[in-house]
């Protein structure tokens, strides 16, 4: 009989050994100059004591362009250290930590001042009602450089891989969404050209990084909304991401619309994702039911189980379910 595979499973992706399925999903943390302070730090700890295997950071400002966004940063050598202490206290508990990248774009809260926020074409922020300017070719170029920059930061800080943010609206995501992106360019119309933006910069991280280093995706399996990426953009996005060699992509999608539902949302989409790749895939959103987690595991090539909002209330949730299955 084939033995079943469970949550507390010890596994690999490439190099790396994760100890559960479990990842605690990004959680944004705030602060004003870009920095990590003591508080942000402690929450680290506080969710690696609780047990879960690998923790993805919040989001983190690539670019100094964004500063103003009031949200941890990665632009400059000067924050390599800071992170550095982050890493060591996490890994002491012996949870791996991944970094997530991010550009906003014209997802920004808050005050933007005079800055020109850019976007793949000048359509407002269904959000935020920003309206970015179209980027240049020289432009998506620098964003792709600053993503590959911050990542060698994240290497040298001591992370265990990175993550890009591509999923939720952020600028990644937006050029592969019809809705945002209206270029004529090698960059607009078919997704073969929407894509390109995300498959560069994962090149431009990759080939910063090197072979060895952990370099995930979060991507959206639908936007949910008119106009928004398909779950056939998606898994051609997912497929190329594989063949150049991504190490894990995490499934997300508009969460925000599904909170009620009392499922894992994205199940089906990432099943499908996970069939099509043999990469390492990530389910996040709507993770509350532990029950229904083995058996998404043990029906589906899905690996791993992403949480956010069961471990902000409890933290200590995997200790208590490892505690719980040891006793069975
Ligand atoms: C307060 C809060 C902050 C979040 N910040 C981020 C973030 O920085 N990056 C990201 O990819 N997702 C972020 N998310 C989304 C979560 O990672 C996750 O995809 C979503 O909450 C669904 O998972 P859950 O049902 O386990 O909460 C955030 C969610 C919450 C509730």
């Amino acid at each position: 009989m084939e033995t079943l595979r469970t949550l507390l499973d010890k596994t690999k992706i490439g190099q790396l050994t994760l100890k559960n399925r479990f990842i605690r999903a990004a959680i944004g943390d705030s602060t004003e100059n870009g920095h990590l302070n003591e508080k942000i730090v402690r929450k680290y700890e506080t969710v690696a004591r609780g047990g879960v295997g690998t923790i993805i950071t919040g989001f983190t400002l690539v670019d100094e362009a964004e500063k103003s966004f009031p949200i941890p940063a990665l632009y400059d050598d000067r924050f390599i250290e800071e992170y550095r202490k982050l890493t060591d206290i996490v890994h002491s508990h012996s949870t791996n930590i991944i970094l997530q990248l991010v550009y906003v774009g014209s997802s920004v809260k808050g005050k933007i001042g005079e800055r020109t926020v850019w976007g793949p074409s000048a359509v407002a922020n269904l959000t935020t009602r920003v309206i970015p300017k179209e980027m240049t070719i020289g432009e998506i170029k620098s964003v792709q450089t600053k993503f590959a920059e911050a990542a060698l930061r994240a290497k040298e800080a001591g992370f265990d891989g990175v993550e890009i943010h591509a999923a939720h609206g952020f600028l990644l995501s937006q050029f592969i969404t019809p809705y945002y992106n209206r270029r004529s360019d090698m960059y607009g119309g078919s997704i073969e050209n929407r894509a390109r933006m995300l498959l560069e910069t994962y090149s431009a991280i990759r080939n910063a990084v090197g072979e060895e280093f952990q370099v995930w995706v979060k991507v959206n399996s639908t936007d949910g909304f008119e106009g928004g990426l398909t779950l056939d953009d998606c898994r051609y996005v997912c497929k190329e991401l594989a063949r150049l060699g991504i190490n894990a992509i995490e499934v997300s999608g508009n969460w925000m619309m599904l909170s009620n539902k009392k499922e894992i949302y994205f199940k089906e989409e990432a099943a499908l994702i996970a069939k099509e790749n043999p990469v390492a895939v990530i389910v996040t959103g709507g993770n509350r039911d532990f029950a229904e987690m083995e058996l998404v595991l043990n029906t589906s090539d899905i690996g791993y189980f992403g949480m956010a909002r069961p471990l902000i209330s409890e933290p200590d949730l995997i200790n208590r379910y490892e505690k719980r299955a040891s006793r069975k």
